[in-house]
């Protein structure tokens, strides 16, 4: 695997790989990576050629600056378990390397950076279309792959290609699991073993909202869910909420039969989860 931490160094590595006309799949992440990162890379390596990863930190996406500096930064075993999911170039910027001083920009993002995650977290999505849009230009890669887990960053990346025009094809693949069912996250790592246990309860209370799905009212769905997350040991819920997956917002009656999907966040040990379910 080759290693390139500038732009420079990437684009003369990727000019070589354009020569010779093979397709380019493309894996952006913020490192710490797991079997749900590495399912990406599986992923993309049936789709193309060659799979670019990159592994950036990203400070313009981080609302809280404890979180940022509390994110876990494992480079050598990262390296690692790239090689051995056979990915062909890792792209390690520094932050100097993507940001200019003082640099500010701002995309419109529509009414996807005001709900859920959005609203809860001002600035996220700025920070990770910044991001997103430099990575795209330095790689310009064929086809760009994203996890389910993070549903909502999926739909503004998509918003982004399609309002900037940006020839890349997006995937979604879907979010990998512990056996237990808790979602893999770079930040599980902080979870006490307690907490851990606590934490199972989103996922749980998901599965229940699918398996009632269709059955009950979307008020009646959403206000049990709501409770038993309330009700949850060690959790405190953020949001829990219904939403129609194409037009990401709440669903309704009227949107009765249209694509759905449930999406919640709640805090365990001063941690922030995330996590959804399509119905
Ligand atoms: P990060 O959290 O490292 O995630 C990188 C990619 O892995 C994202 O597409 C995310 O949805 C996916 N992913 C994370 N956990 C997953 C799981 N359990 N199953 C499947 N896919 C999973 O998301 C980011 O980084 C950043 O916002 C980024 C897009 C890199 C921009 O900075």
């Amino acid at each position: 695997m080759e290693i390139v931490k500038t732009k420079e160094s990437l684009r003369k590595s990727i000019q070589q790989y354009r020569q010779r006309r093979v397709k380019i799949a493309f894996v952006p992440t913020m490192g710490a990576l797991h079997d749900g990162h590495i399912a990406l890379i599986a992923y993309a390596r049936q789709l193309a050629d060659v799979v670019v990863c990159s592994i950036f930190v990203n400070p313009t996406q981080f609302n809280d600056p404890k979180d940022l500096a509390k994110y876990p930064r494992p480079i050598e075993h990262d390296i690692a378990k790239l090689q051995a999911a056979a990915c062909d170039v890792l792209f390690q910027p520094e932050v100097d390397e993507m940001y200019g001083p003082n640099e500010q920009w701002h995309l419109d993002l529509g009414h996807l950076d005001q709900v859920l995650e959005g609203m809860h977290r001002p600035g996220h999505f700025q920070g990770v279309t910044q991001v997103v849009k430099k990575l795209f230009d330095a790689v310009q890669p064929d086809i760009a792959c994203f996890g389910q887990k993070d549903f909502q960053q999926y739909k503004v990346i998509a918003y982004m290609v399609e309002r900037l025009k940006l020839p890349v094809t997006l995937e979604l693949c879907p979010t990998v699991r512990e056996p237990d069912g808790l979602a893999m996250s770079s930040r599980n790592v902080r979870l006490t073993p307690q907490g851990r246990g606590h934490a199972l309860a989103i996922y749980r209370t998901l599965l229940q909202t699918k398996a009632d799905f269709g059955k009950k009212n979307l008020h009646s769905l959403r206000d049990e869910a709501i409770a038993k997350l309330k009700d949850s040991a060690g959790l405190r819920l953020e949001y829990f909420a219904i939403y129609d997956r194409e037009t990401f917002t709440e669903a309704t009656g009227e949107t009765a039969g249209r694509p759905s999907i449930a999406l919640a966040a709640a805090w365990v040990d001063g941690v922030r989860l995330i996590d959804n379910i399509f119905l």
